[in-house]
């Protein structure tokens, strides 16, 4: 008999489903919310009854393309957090539900861990390349950048993250401080594309080890741009895409840099990246560039892995369920939640 699971994704703005079988993905699907783009940022409020409207919708999509019935279900798995926690509980309550109604095991599963997991999504007629123990990942979110060794699918262990800003939060503040849309990690990403890397230099953190600090980048460019602009009114718009590429570059370089540290204590040399920042074209390239230099064996989701979906959950959730490691039906959503 197959193991097929259910998996549901709500800890931020996407409301996600996704069904894995034996480990290969059958079907993932992502309801993003407009919403909050007028906002400038995600309202949690607003994110709780998108979820609320979107889920049934999702789920049952997400059921028809994986051309199965809702009784070949084994279990339903869900993110307990980290996360907004008006959002959780949206995905928690209806995977609780689900599970009820199915008399089928519930499996609760940390965002986090998920995202470094989507490195082992498999897809039946791709490729699948699966990273082997121990690997090293770096997983850089909205909400999180943080170094960490996956010894087994079980067990990670986190050796350094941001002690102050995340990577995706670096991108999407000084996107705001340019009056670009949000989330400002894609827009940037695609503007730097056009733009001279080596035009403007910006502060690069000294912290020892492998911890990350973004918050002063962000200063230094708020405060660079706030000189630039009282000289010449337009000097956003008449620079725009050097600003983005040279920032770009500044927070790549900031998380390779840690990147090859790690690798040079540890001594892993499989590396991969993860996370909504992992779609970023310069860290892409510039993770390539470095395995080259340095013979690392690297592993990069495709796009739609990287950022916020529910197929990382359910592969996640099925490495747990092999296990039998089950929630209680009195389990509550964490807003914060290690990994
Ligand atoms: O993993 P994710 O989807 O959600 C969290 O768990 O936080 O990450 C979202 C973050 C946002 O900060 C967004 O701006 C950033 O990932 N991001 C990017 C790109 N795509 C998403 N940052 C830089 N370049 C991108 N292409
Ligand atoms: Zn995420």
């Amino acid at each position: 008999m197959p193991d097929t699971i259910l998996a549901i994704e709500s800890s931020c703005d996407d409301t996600s489903a996704a069904v894995v079988r034996d480990g290969f993905l059958l079907s993932s699907l992502i309801a993003n919310q407009d919403v909050h783009i007028s906002y400038g940022g995600v309202v949690p409020e607003l994110a709780s009854r998108a979820h609320q409207a979107n889920i049934v919708p999702v789920v049952d999509q997400a059921i028809i393309r994986a051309g199965i019935g809702v009784d070949e279900i084994d279990a339903v798995a869900f993110t307990r957090g980290p996360g907004l926690l008006g959002s959780l509980l949206v995905g928690t309550s209806f995977a609780k539900g689900f599970a009820l109604s199915r008399d089928i095991p519930l499996v609760e599963v940390n965002h986090l861990h998920a995202h470094v997991m989507a490195h082992w999504i498999s897809q039946q007629g791709a490729e699948n390349r699966l990273p082997g123990f121990p690997f090293l990942c770096l997983l850089v979110s909205g909400g999180h950048t943080q170094l960490i060794v996956v010894k087994d699918f079980m067990t990670l262990e986190q050796l350094g993250s941001t002690i102050d800003d995340a990577a995706g939060e670096a991108f999407d503040k000084c996107a705001k401080v340019m009056g670009l849309p949000y989330p400002g990690g894609p827009v940037i990403d695609k503007l730097a594309s056009k733009g001279d890397p080596g035009r403007f230099r910006f502060a690069k953190p000294r912290i020892e080890g492998l911890d990350f600090s973004f918050s002063g980048l962000k200063t230094n460019f708020l405060y660079f741009l706030r000189d630039a602009v009282k000289e010449n009114t337009n000097f956003i718009d008449d620079n725009l895409e050097d600003l983005c590429a040279s920032l770009q570059s500044t927070i790549v370089t900031i998380l390779m840099d840690k990147l090859v540290l790690a690798s040079r204590k540890t001594g892993i040399r499989q590396v991969g990246i993860a996370g909504g920042v992992a779609a970023n074209s310069g860290l892409r390239n510039a993770l390539l560039e470095e395995s080259k230099k340095r013979g690392w064996d690297i592993f990069i989701p495709p796009v739609r892995f990287t950022t916020d979906n529910a197929a990382m959950i359910a592969i996640t959730g099925y490495f747990k369920y092999l296990k039998g490691e089950f929630a209680s039906h009195g389990v509550t959503p964490l807003a914060r939640y290690a990994i």
